[in-house]
């Protein structure tokens, strides 16, 4: 899993134009409770509690960070969208939360002070084909961790979503957007391919496509070995036992106490 491949067109960073204005309806159309109960899996399953620090990588509109600083965590979320790091500037100051925010690409930044927990949360990983680009996302982490800090990821469990595998899903969301995502798997390239065609309440049609390797839990797991990390576990969304039909997965490791 180290050779670099060229990635294809769609790949060519399809992330930077993807996560649009768009996009952002969709994001912040999530239930307020469930990302509660989300940053309790984060906070159980790393130890990470008041007063103690933390990187969200990939922090989209700060949902997650901010619901960490009410809970006196001192957090960085970190995006490549200039549109969602003013987003989630915008929740903390609502929330009268600490939370700070940077445009950065996760791929490379390494934050400094290190902090206590990293963690990556919904499919923000694996937008290449290429596996040592994926890495990347790990090796970065690790450089912002404290020794025996802690790294989760959460990410889609692929043995469900194959199994269960749909062509196509629709959704409505807030400002009359309806979404339908069109899905195939590339099977020479290991990577999961979606269109998603946004109509609008004006009738107008946006369309993108995005591109997410498959990787089942083993080859996450291998992949924070690779990184350096140790005691790496997978579980289920809820911090349970990672079973074959939990529709995600959450991998977490340590990163090693003394260097
Ligand atoms: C599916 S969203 C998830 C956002 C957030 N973690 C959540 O749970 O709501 C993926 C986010 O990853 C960000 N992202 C993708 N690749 C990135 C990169 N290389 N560096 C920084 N941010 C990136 C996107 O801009 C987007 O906001």
């Amino acid at each position: 899993m180290t050779r670099m491949q060229q990635p294809t067109a769609v790949e060519t960073q399809w992330w930077k134009t993807f996560y649009d204005d768009v996009a952002m309806v969709v994001l912040a159309d999530q239930d307020p409770d469930v990302i509660r109960d989300q940053v309790d899996t984060i906070t159980r399953l790393t130890g990470l509690s008041q007063g103690q620090s933390a990187m969200d990588q990939c922090c989209g509109l700060g949902q997650h960070a901010c619901e960490l600083a009410i809970r006196s965590v001192d957090v960085i979320g970190i995006d490549q969208s200039p549109l969602y790091i003013d987003h989630a500037r915008r929740l903390a100051r609502e929330r009268h939360g600490g939370a700070e925010f940077v445009v950065a690409d996760a791929l490379t930044y390494q934050h400094a002070p290190p902090v206590d927990v990293v963690y990556n949360w919904h499919s923000s990983f694996g937008y290449s084909r290429d596996d040592a680009w994926n890495q990347q996302m790990l090796h970065a982490a690790r450089q912002s961790l404290r020794p025996a800090g802690v790294m989760l990821l959460e990410f889609p469990n692929m043995l469900h979503l194959l199994a269960n595998f749909q062509t196509s899903i629709s959704s409505t969301h807030p400002g009359g957007v309806s979404l339908t995502r069109t899905s195939r798997i590339c099977a020479s390239t290991g990577t999961l391919h979606q269109v998603w065609e946004y109509r609008m309440d004006d009738r107008s049609v946006r369309t993108h496509e995005s591109s997410l390797r498959i990787y089942l839990p083993d080859q996450l797991i291998q992949m924070f070995r690779d990184s350096g990390f140790v005691d790496v576990n997978a579980f289920s969304p809820c911090g349970g036992t990672l079973a074959a039909d939990s529709p995600r997965c959450v991998i977490v490791g340590s990163n090693p106490s003394v260097e």
